[in-house]
């Protein structure tokens, strides 16, 4: 199943705007999509609550009554929304499960510094690092009558990420998401401008969401369970702990956590045996 997430350390950056939008094209492709949040604030969930039942469907996790986090039946992608502050043992996790990230980046200074330490610190994961998982920014709330977008631009290369495009600042968003909307579900001679901004980044992410061997593969289809809550390790790293009692989409029950020497945790990769227990099934490799 192809699993994209978008990632941004700093709060406010177009996390959630972005995955929804990732998520509403898929739907609007005729593909049963999840939009997943990994965000204990639930934006996503909130918005998808607002999302009509007459447009394109698009599913959150659901609860059984095991309380294990389950996938819908029939899910064939996954969009992953997380939260800002993401880092460490949290931040590797969503690397692992995931084909490609977007780090959507506001134009200031600050925000520019924040999304380098954030990419950073991904190109540590061996995952990014091989180009297992791609990684790639798009300016988020650009205003077009700066140079912000020239400014995003060569940041982002200059710290050799891919540098997708920019999406304006403009009240559409604002409106659509308190909608449940988005830009794709607005009649198109409305958000022309938008549409066109949105079309790199469709070209990027659409190779890795409709692989072409992907095509008829009924193991996408497989529906899968993942346990929410697990036993609670003892003497757990606080990113551990945060990532249990918020309920993410882990269970660590099975991980183990390293000193680095320098009193950082360092973190184990959950592919060693043993350790992937207790992971959402559908997000295993
Ligand atoms: N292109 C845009 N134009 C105008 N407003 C935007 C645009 N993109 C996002 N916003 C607004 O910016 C605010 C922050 O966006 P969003 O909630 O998606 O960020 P986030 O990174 O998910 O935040 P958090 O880290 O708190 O989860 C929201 O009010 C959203 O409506
Ligand atoms: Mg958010």
């Amino acid at each position: 199943m192809p699993v994209i997430a978008v990632v941004n350390r700093k709060g406010g950056s177009g996390k959630s705007t972005f995955a929804a939008h990732v998520a509403a094209w898929c739907a609007r492709r005729g593909h049963a999509v999840m939009l997943g949040d990994v965000d204990r604030q639930q934006s996503s969930r909130g918005w998808l609550r607002r999302r009509s039942v007459d447009l394109p469907l698009i599913s959150p996790w659901t609860l059984d009554n095991k309380n294990m986090l389950r996938v819908p039946t029939g899910i064939t992608h996954a969009v992953l929304d997380t939260p800002g502050g993401i880092h460490g043992f949290e931040l590797a996790r969503v690397v692992m499960f995931a084909d490609a990230i977007v780090i959507p980046v506001c134009p200031s200074v600050f925000d520019r510094e924040s999304a380098a330490h954030c990419h950073a610190e991904l190109m540590t994961l061996p995952r990014v690092a091989q180009k297992r998982c791609r990684v790639a920014s798009v300016g988020m709330r650009v205003d077009g009558r700066t140079n912000a977008a020239q400014t995003l631009r060569l940041w982002s290369e200059g710290i050799g990420v891919e540098y997708l495009g920019a999406l304006r600042e403009t009240q559409l968003y604002v409106r659509s998401l308190e909608r449940g909307l988005t830009i794709f579900d607005l009649p198109a001679h409305q958000v022309t401008a938008d549409l066109a901004q949105w079309e790199p980044i469709v070209q990027w992410f659409q190779p890795i969401l409709e692989p072409p061997q992907a095509a008829n593969d009924p193991a996408q289809a497989k529906p899968v369970v993942a346990r929410a809550h697990a036993p609670r390790p003892q003497n757990l790293m606080p990113a551990q702990d945060a990532l249990i009692a918020g309920a993410r989409l882990s269970v660590l029950s099975g991980a183990k956590t390293l000193s680095s020497g320098r009193g950082q945790p360092t973190l184990a990769r959950a592919e060693a045996p043993g350790e992937s227990r207790g992971l959402p099934q559908f997000l295993k490799r």
